[in-house]
């Protein structure tokens, strides 16, 4: 099996500068290494050169409500282009951010790509963010609380992709986890565009095994390519502290690493993104190195967590 890293050093979805260097922090914490370590073979693509951008008429209806639209449109379309390219390469793309804001780029393509294979892409968003504002509802204008929206088909979104098409994300193949701080037009509009969400309040009543296996088991394992999108933000602050939207009460490690092991084991993911690293605000790369480690679980097991002492697990039906 393999893997095609792609770097991506975007900012200016996020209201703090910083993530930019997200990419080489993850190359830092060992990220490539720990995957060839599980037996991958490794293309690293590098790293997107900053485009060029301007506010052009087409961008004009959104440059009040939405920070650096200019630029985060020219992004989009960069990113989607290269991590279609990317796509067509054999190997599962970790597309390494770069603010969430990426993931409008890099999802596109993913759906672009799932609807020519005939396949059923479903997103798993683990964040403690929804990011289904629309220019409209937005309370920062921070594009990277706007990315569901626009992969979902909000209209006064399309623009940022310049006439590339991509078929939307059904609302009903995208599932929220980890949620625990929404703005108030946001919770309305998920409830009533039916995304799925399990949040942080379902999380400590359910725990992470039950409703990441009741997800799963939602999925058709013929059809699925489940796309992770994970935001730094999901984990607690205390284990993540390098990241901008910091909010308290996040996933624990063992929780965080359960939710990746589970992922593994269901064998449905095609893609993933890793967003929000801010290494300016990390402690001496912690953050970065557990989201190098996180991203190990997802494709097959942690390099600092030894926690397997080769017990069989218990089953929890019956038979
Ligand atoms: N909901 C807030 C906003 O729209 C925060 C979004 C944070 N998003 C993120 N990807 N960290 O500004
Ligand atoms: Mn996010
Ligand atoms: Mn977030
Ligand atoms: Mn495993």
């Amino acid at each position: 099996p393999s893997v095609a890293l792609l770097g991506i050093p975007l900012e200016y979805g996020a209201g703090a500068r910083g993530t930019l260097m997200g990419p080489a922090a993850l190359r830092t914490a060992g990220l490539p290494q720990a995957l060839a370590g599980l037996g991958y073979g490794v293309t690293d693509h590098g790293d997107i050169a900053a485009p060029d951008y301007a506010l052009t008429a087409d961008l004009q209806p959104l440059a009040e409500r939405c920070r650096n639209v200019a630029e985060v449109a020219a992004w989009t379309r960069v990113i989607h282009d290269r991590a279609y390219e990317v796509l067509q390469s054999d190997g599962l793309p970790i597309f390494m951010g770069g603010d969430h804001s990426l993931s409008m780029g890099s999802v596109s393509a993913v759906a672009r790509r799932c609807r020519e294979q005939d396949r059923d892409l479903v997103v798993l968003w683990v964040d403690a963010h929804s990011d289904f504002n629309t220019p409209e509802t937005t309370p920062s204008g921070n594009m990277h609380g706007m990315s569901v929206a626009f992969l979902c088909g909000d209209p006064s979104l399309a623009p940022l992709l310049g006439g590339r098409s991509f078929p939307p994300v059904p609302t009903s193949r995208v599932h929220l986890f980890g949620i625990r701080s929404i703005d108030a037009q946001e919770r309305e509009a998920i409830h009533a565009h039916g995304l799925g969400c399990s949040d942080m309040r379902a999380i400590d009543e359910f725990g992470v095994s039950v409703l990441m296996r009741q997800f799963l088991e939602g999925l058709d394992p013929e059809r699925t390519h489940l796309h992770v999108s994970l935001d730094v933000d999901f984990l607690d602050p205390h284990i993540a502290p390098g990241v901008g939207t910091t909010v308290p009460g996040g996933a624990t490690y063992r929780e965080a690493h359960l939710v990746m092991e589970l992922l593994h084991d269901s064998g449905l993911v095609g893609s993933v993104d890793l967003v929000e690293l801010n290494p300016f605000l990390d402690e001496r790369g912690k953050s970065a190195l557990l989201m190098a480690d996180l991203a190990s679980s997802l494709l097959g097991r942690s390099i600092l967590l030894r926690r397997e002492v080769g017990t069989r697990r218990p089953s929890l039906k019956p038979n």
